[in-house]
């Protein structure tokens, strides 16, 4: 039977990430894969998460099954944490996934069974798993105009055109806070105006919510998931723990569905945990247990809220560094959107031979889209970077 398998097609971050591993150069710089590295370019366990694994091996007595939903303790814990109290307990469906990609898959597995006929509308561009997962399970598939590639800002007026289309039941895949991979945002007042357009067309939003806190704060970047949440009669939301609390291989995620009413979350919350028990029965645990003691810990909490902070202020830090870096070296303004982006990734809006161009010429490793991740600079590289910007004609 395997003969018949066909080749799939790379996924364009993971082949990237491959690509840097085997570069023998000395100064690569990689800006490709979302993840977190300090000045030192090392990804640290975060001081509260090694504070919550000691105090869990000391205390942990056994191992053996959750619930099959995840340990309800994490869903309130981190429910809390993104939707504060924006929607009712009882309208709140939860299931503990394997990171946010899991939350992504399984949010789909459970539009297909609700509504197989919904197009999910993505935003163009997206993280490209989002395309990659709804093609895999099946469900159609249609994109919103999102990026303004001459400012390198949001295309409001051509994304709402676009929501515009959307068909009652359709599900609208919208990025929580700090969109990957272009890092520009709508303001308040144009999630004000995307809410209206959402409730007008009667869409479904599915939130994706990966980087709450690298953006201007954890309450702020949840801001527009209670605002969606509170003013919609139904919403999916796919919550990571992986960036915030720096546990990516712990695979630490959070699924939750707004239903209309406190009669309809039964089912939905039933349906969810029936896919878990297709998918893998019991969600790690490892992971959801720490957050969970974090969040539930005033003095643990603390920590971590400032750590973030200052992992959100470093990021900040090297967004107004670099903008100020191309100053000098383009002798133009032109990427002064940089500072105004948010998250950890700014979309440069170079073309793919200037992308190839900086990695062969000066080892410099973005998707190439031109996505580049800020978190891989530091004080010296952000320089570098600069000049090597300028010199390669962007
Ligand atoms: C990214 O976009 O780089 C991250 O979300 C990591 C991933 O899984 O692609």
């Amino acid at each position: 039977m395997f003969e018949k398998l066909q080749p799939q097609p790379a996924d364009k971050i993971m082949a990237l990430m491959k690509m840097y591993r085997e570069d023998p150069r000395e100064g690569k710089i990689d800006l490709g894969v979302g993840v977190y590295r300090n000045a030192q370019g090392q990804t640290p366990v975060m001081r509260a998460v090694k504070a919550a694994e000691r105090r869990l091996w000391e205390e942990q007595t056994t191992k053996v099954y959750t619930a099959l939903a995840g340990d309800p303790a994490f869903g309130n814990a981190l429910s809390g944490l993104v939707l504060g109290d924006a929607v009712a307990r009882d309208r709140l469906a939860m299931t503990a996934q394997p990171g946010g990609t899991g939350a992504i898959h399984q949010a789909m597995e459970l539009i297909r069974m609700a509504r197989p006929d919904a197009t999910v509308w993505i935003s163009n561009p997206t993280w490209p798993n989002h395309p990659s997962i709804i093609r895999h399970v099946g469900l159609a598939m249609a994109e919103y105009r999102y990026f303004d590639e001459a400012t390198r800002g949001l295309d409001f007026a051509g994304m709402i055109e676009d929501l515009g289309k959307v068909q009652a039941g359709d599900v609208v895949l919208l990025h929580g806070c700090c969109h990957n991979p272009t890092g520009a945002n709508p303001t308040g007042q144009e999630w004000d105006e995307i809410i209206a357009v959402l409730q007008k067309r009667g869409a479904v939003p599915l939130i994706d919510i990966a980087y709450q806190g690298f953006g201007d704060g954890l309450e702020e970047d949840a801001a527009a998931t209670r605002r969606i949440a509170a003013a919609l009669p139904e919403t999916i939301i796919a919550a990571s723990c992986s960036k915030n609390f720096g546990i990516y291989r712990e695979r630490t995620g959070l699924l939750m569905a707004v239903s209309e009413n406190a009669k309809a979350t039964g089912v939905t919350q039933q349906n969810l945990t029936h896919l878990n028990r297709q998918n893998f029965s019991f969600p790690p645990d490892h992971g959801a247990r720490l957050v969970t003691m974090i969040l539930e810990d005033e003095a643990l909490r603390a920590d971590w809220e400032a750590e973030l902070e200052e992992v959100r202020k470093g990021m900040l830090a090297l967004r107004e560094k670099l903008a100020a870096e191309l100053r000098r070296t383009t002798g133009s303004d032109r990427y002064g959107f940089l500072a105004q982006h948010r998250g950890m990734f700014s979309r440069i809006g170079a073309p793919a031979d200037k992308v190839e161009e900086l990695r062969v010429k000066h080892g410099i490793y973005m998707v190439g889209d031109s996505r580049m991740n800020i978190a891989g600079l530091n004080e010296q590289t952000v320089t570098v970077l600069a000049e090597a910007i300028a010199d390669v004609g962007l």
